[in-house]
């Protein structure tokens, strides 16, 4: 059986939980297995080596805050990681990444074609699995989110090497991609413990609130992360011309020939020598790193605020000590 408290950053905080998100390991495997040799082959490329496994976590945790005492929250946490893992392997595509987790990419390692189908597949599964359970609440909040999570990789690729994109657009990304399944996977705790409507509520909230700091951070990795330590490289979102919120306070906070200068980097920015440590270079001087970290810090102490509504418990204490993690993780 495999131990995740040994593999994540997280692991002290999953302390409370462990025998659950052993459980959904065991699970993913299992859903992994298939008939068809390739299919199986690349589900378990894909869960032998674990990832942080937030959103189970965050669903186990706010599942146990409204008291929940059932099994079900093992299924939904697989479920909502397998979204995820398919999510991931459609993005890896679309951002032109090819190591993820210190590793080759799936579309690195059996080629686009075959991972697009895998991605589909995974999702269509997941959802399959979902319905059977006639559990109508959740499959809308699963369905919902997906269909959010597109609009904001849509969004994002489409303004691709622009860099007039505002803070409250990158935020909507942001919050559309990422943070709503956080929210949604606060929320399915939520709901599987009959939380009240104002308490399922302030789940989403808290997730949401945690996905947009968890972003944040990631965003900021790609220019401070030690690439080793990330397990993908550093400088990809900018290579790859994404404008995230570090080039987005230095632009803002340049004028005439400096940011003539910044343009100019973002533009050229793969033709350039060195375009990557210069552009680094500069949004250091801006203080831009600083503001990105302290955006994330303001999120991560909302998300902890809207928590303290709730009684004091061990679970509540864990997702607390989460929205601490988020900020400092390195990888
Ligand atoms: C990673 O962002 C990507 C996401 C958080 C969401 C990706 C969503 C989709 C591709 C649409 C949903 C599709 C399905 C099949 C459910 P990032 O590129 O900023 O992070 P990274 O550096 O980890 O790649
Ligand atoms: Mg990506």
């Amino acid at each position: 059986m495999t131990d995740v408290s040994k593999l994540t950053p997280f692991h002290d905080i999953y302390k409370t939980i462990r025998t659950d998100l052993n459980a959904v390991e065991n699970l993913l495997k299992e859903i992994g297995g298939s008939s068809n040799p390739l299919i199986a082959e690349v589900n378990k490329y894909l869960f032998q080596k674990e990832g942080k496994r937030i959103r189970p976590a965050l669903l186990i945790l706010c599942s146990k805050l409204g008291g929940y005492r059932g099994t079900d929250h093992v299924f939904w946490s697989a479920l909502v990681e397998i979204i995820h893992t398919a999510s991931l392997i459609h993005d890896d595509i679309v951002d032109n990444s090819f190591l993820r987790r210190g590793r080759d990419t799936v579309h690195a390692k059996w080629g686009p074609n075959i991972t697009v189908l895998l991605g589909d597949f995974l999702y269509i599964q997941s959802i399959a699995l979902a319905l059977r359970t006639k559990n109508h609440a959740i499959i809308d909040i699963l369905a919902d989110v997906t269909v959010r999570m597109i609009e904001g990789e849509l969004i994002e690729y489409s303004i691709t090497g622009k860099p007039e994109l505002s803070e409250d657009l990158y935020l909507e990304i942001l919050d559309k991609k990422t943070a709503q399944l956080f929210s949604a996977s606060c929320r399915i705790g939520g709901v599987l413990a009959g939380s009240l409507p104002e308490e399922e509520q302030r789940l989403c909230e808290f997730g949401r609130n945690l996905g947009l700091s968890f972003q944040i951070i990631d965003d900021l990795l790609d220019f401070t992360g030690d690439e080793a330590t990330l397990g993908k490289p550093i400088l990809s979102d900018f290579r790859e011309g994404r404008i995230t919120l570090p080039l987005i306070h230095a632009l803002r906070r340049t004028k005439g020939q400096a940011r003539v200068e910044l343009l100019h980097l973002i533009h050229n920015r793969k033709t350039e020598k060195n375009a990557g440590k210069k552009i680094l270079a500069q949004i250091v001087s801006l203080g831009a790193l600083d503001y990105a970290y302290q955006r994330a810090a303001a999120f991560s102490q909302k998300a902890k605020a809207i928590l303290a509504a709730f009684p004091k418990s061990p679970h509540r204490e864990s997702l607390n000590r989460m929205a601490d993690m988020v900020l400092q993780r390195r990888k």
